[in-house]
């Protein structure tokens, strides 16, 4: 019994002490100042266990290969993505220089995520962190053909990109 009393008394001091801590103001939610360690693992652990338990169902198309496919997933990356993510040869904005956490480069995501991953994130977004839901505004088609797209990006030098630059001028692929 004595034992029982003494840990809820524990488990209330802990919980009033970080509601004091919220309340104080202490945190730096600065964005040009990074989180620390114990706040990073938190956020971490939190968005891979809750991406990769929502991606298992999810059914990869046969064709991320298909030219028209890619061509139409550069078109939404090059107005869309590239501000923040930047692209081969194209440094990310001012926006995506100035968030915390930094857009990663999809190069590096598209070789150690499986399509199913990038799919889920393009489509839904990461809360908190400025990575926006597409989900809201296009179809899974589309958000597929980015995909597709994305998985081109490891092997893609600038000059290819900036080919693609000039073609999709001409010709806006809907
Ligand atoms: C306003 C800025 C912004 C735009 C625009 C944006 N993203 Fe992001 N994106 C982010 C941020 C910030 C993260 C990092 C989130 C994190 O670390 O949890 C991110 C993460 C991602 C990731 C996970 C990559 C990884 O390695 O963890 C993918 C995939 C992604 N974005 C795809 C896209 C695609 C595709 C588009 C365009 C359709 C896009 N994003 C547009 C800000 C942006």
């Amino acid at each position: 019994m004595k034992y029982a009393v003494r840990t809820i008394i524990v488990i209330a001091v802990l919980i009033i002490a970080f509601v004091l801590f919220l309340e104080s103001g202490i945190y730096n939610i600065s964005a040009m100042v990074p989180h620390n360690k114990l706040t990073l693992w938190v956020i971490s652990t939190l968005k891979n266990n809750s991406i990769e338990h929502r991606i298992k169902g999810i059914t990869v198309p046969g064709n991320l290969n298909d030219s028209t496919l890619v061509k139409l997933g550069f078109s939404h990356y090059n107005v869309m993505c590239v501000g923040c993510h930047g692209a081969p040869g194209i440094p990310s904005n001012e926006i995506g220089k100035g968030l915390y956490p930094h857009p990663p480069n999809l190069a590096h995501s598209a070789k150690e995520m499986p399509p199913s991953e990038l799919f889920w994130i393009t489509k839904n977004g990461i809360k908190m962190t400025g990575m926006p839901a597409f989900g809201k505004t296009h179809s899974d088609n589309k958000i597929w053909a980015i995909v597709a797209f994305i998985e081109k990006l490891p092997t893609m030098t600038k000059e290819q990109y900036s080919e693609l630059q000039k073609v999709n001028k001409a010709e806006v692929v809907e």
